[in-house]
This record gives structure tokens, sequence and C-alpha cells, in this order.
């Protein structure tokens, strides 16, 4: 039997997490460390050995483990992990009243969509993008962007803070996902970098346990590079100004080209320094060379 909870009213100290991968287990046991009774789903049923014997439950069904808690978490490899888990007739019929929380990674539409199934289910819907690995889950360190009704947002603010500091962006429920993709367009594009950056040392001797360091102390001073002289940094890029100051396409293109003509003399992959290049020689080729280097993101927005 379907017990249908009222999900707008109270905080349930039971929990339920679908999904057993590293992040469903870190917030498994964050939860159960926080106090709540969780009960676990997973696909794989045996990954869910160690959590079960630190104190959370094992479902027998999606639809069990669904209709155990009011909050249900999703921590999944896509949004279709969640269709092919929750798209039946059997699981379907225990969501009206719940609210799920899906921390999954996927596209900003992918969610909206979503969103838009649950409802239709007469579930409410929030989704996540996590901002840390899952070891760092349950710490200080963590925090999570969330969209989606802002009063669900709040009926479960409190439980969902453990797993980490709840950072709400608004109603639109592809704003978390959106936001996941920014950062995570910086993290890879970074860590693609620093991989690059490390091989074209490693051409002259240099062991990565020593140029990996020397490397991460420019990137931690980045955000001073980009603040210096700005008391708020993209303030002129919203005012559509680009004052070539300092840093201009043109300094900034002649060091691509340097990276790019070093990277082919070391027979390293150039995919990175060629696409970095590609978009000063466009600002270059619109006439914008005595710009700011900001000016690049013109090409970004809309590229020919
Ligand atoms: N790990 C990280 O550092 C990290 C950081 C930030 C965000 N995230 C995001 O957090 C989410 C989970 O990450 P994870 O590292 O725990 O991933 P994972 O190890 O790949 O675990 C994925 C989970 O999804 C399940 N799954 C995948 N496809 C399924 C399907 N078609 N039907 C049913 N279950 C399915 C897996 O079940 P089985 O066990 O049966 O395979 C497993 O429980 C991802 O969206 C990821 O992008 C991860």
């Amino acid at each position: 039997m379907n017990e249908k909870p009222n999900h707008s009213t109270q905080q349930d100290s039971s929990v339920t997490v679908i999904g057993l991968g590293p992040m469903g287990q870190a917030m498994t046991r964050t939860l159960l460390a926080a106090g709540h009774r969780v009960t676990v789903w997973n696909r794989t049923a045996g990954r869910a050995d160690g959590v079960v014997a630190d104190g959370a439950t094992l479902a027998a069904t999606p639809g069990e483990a669904v209709e155990a808690s009011d909050l249900v978490i999703l921590s999944l490899t896509d949004y279709q992990a969640m269709y092919d888990i929750l798209d039946t007739d059997s699981a379907t019929a225990s969501l009206a009243g719940r609210t799920l929380v899906n921390l999954s990674s996927d596209t900003p539409d992918r969610t909206r969509k979503a969103a838009t199934w649950a409802a239709s289910h007469d579930a409410a819907f929030l989704t996540g993008g996590v901002m840390v690995p899952a070891p760092m889950v349950g710490t200080e360190a963590a925090c999570i962007y969330y969209s989606g009704p802002d009063e669900v947002m709040e009926n479960y603010r409190a439980v969902l803070a453990p797993i980490g500091t709840p950072k709400y962006l608004g109603e639109d429920p592809g704003l978390a996902q959106m936001m996941y993709q920014a950062q995570l367009t910086v993290f890879l594009t970074t860590l693609s970098a620093l991989m690059h950056a490390t091989a074209m040392l490693g051409t002259a001797g240099m062991k990565a346990r020593e140029a990996l360091p020397e490397l991460l102390s420019f990137t931690d001073s980045i955000g001073a590079i980009l603040s210096a002289g700005e008391e708020t940094p993209g303030a002129a890029l919203d005012a559509g100004e680009h004052p070539g100051d300092l840093s201009t396409v043109i300094m900034m293109g002649a060091t691509s080209d340097h990276i790019v003509e070093t990277s082919t003399s070391l027979g390293l992959d150039l995919a990175l320094p060629l696409a970095v290049q590609a978009h000063y020689r466009r600002a270059i080729e619109n006439g914008h060379g005595s710009d700011n280097w900001t000016r690049i993101i013109d090409g970004i927005r809309a590229p020919r």
C-alpha cells in the first residue's frame, strides 16, 4: 500500500538514497552520521553491502525504496538511469507526494524535462550539482548547487545540508546543472591544461611531482590576477567594455602562438593550444586586437 506523505510540511528523519556509486555511498554514510534512517536501493545490490553494514536498510525494489521516505535522493550516472529505475508502473505508483532530489549530472534541458516528468507523477523535484568528489562529501568544503521550487529547498535544506552546503540558484530546474556544467568547463579544461603543461615540462626532464605543485601555485593565483584593478571582476564584461590597458588580445594572442609553436616542436598534442589560439585569432580578425583579452567572449558567444 502506498502511504501518501505530505512533503510540504515536515522534514522526515527517514531518507532514501537511490544509486550507490562512490557518491551515493558517501551521501548515505553522511546522512546516517547525521542521525537519519536511510533506505537505499542500487541496481547492483552487492554495492549496498558496506552502507548496510553501517546501518542503512536495503530496499528490495525501487518502489519499496521510494515508499520508505518522503525525501528520495538520486545519485546516478545520468538522468536516463533515473527513468530506468523509476519510470516503471510499480515505482511511479509510489511517487505521488514524495520529493525527488536528483544529484546526478546531466544537461540543463534534461533536468527541466525531469522536473516536468516528476510533476506528472505528483512528485516535487529539486536538481542538484555536487561540487566535490566523494571523499569530500560531508566535509565543510562540500557544496551543492540546487534549483527548483524554493519551498521544497527550504523544507529539506536542513536534511540536505550535512551532505554539502546548499547553494540555491533559483526556481528554474535547469539552473543547478547549468552552473555544474559551467564549473566543470573550468575544471576539466584546467585539468587538461595542467596535463598539457606537465607533458611540456616533462620534455625538459622535469618530473610531474615537481611540475604540478609549481603549476598549481600559479593556478591558485588566477583569481587574484583576474581581480587585479577591478573591484568586481566581470563588471566590465557585463557593461560590454574591454578596455585594453593591460592585457590586450594581440599580446595574449602572441603568447598563444608561442604555446602552439612550442608544443608543435615538442611533438605534443595540439588540440588544446589550437583551441585557445583560435579564440585570439578570431578577435584579431574581427578588429579587436587592442581590446582587453576578455574580448574573446564575443567569438565564444557567437562562433562564426
Ligand atoms: N564521483 C565524483 O567525484 C563526482 C563528483 C561530482 C559529481 N558526481 C556526479 O554524481 C553522480 C554519481 O557519481 P558516482 O561517482 O557515484 O557514479 P558511478 O560510480 O558511476 O555510480 C553511478 C550509479 O548509477 C547507477 N546506474 C547507472 N546507470 C544505471 C541504469 N541505467 N540503471 C540503474 N542504475 C544505474 C549505478 O548502478 P550500478 O552500481 O548497478 O552500476 C551506480 O549506482 C554522477 O552523476 C556524477 O557525475 C560525481
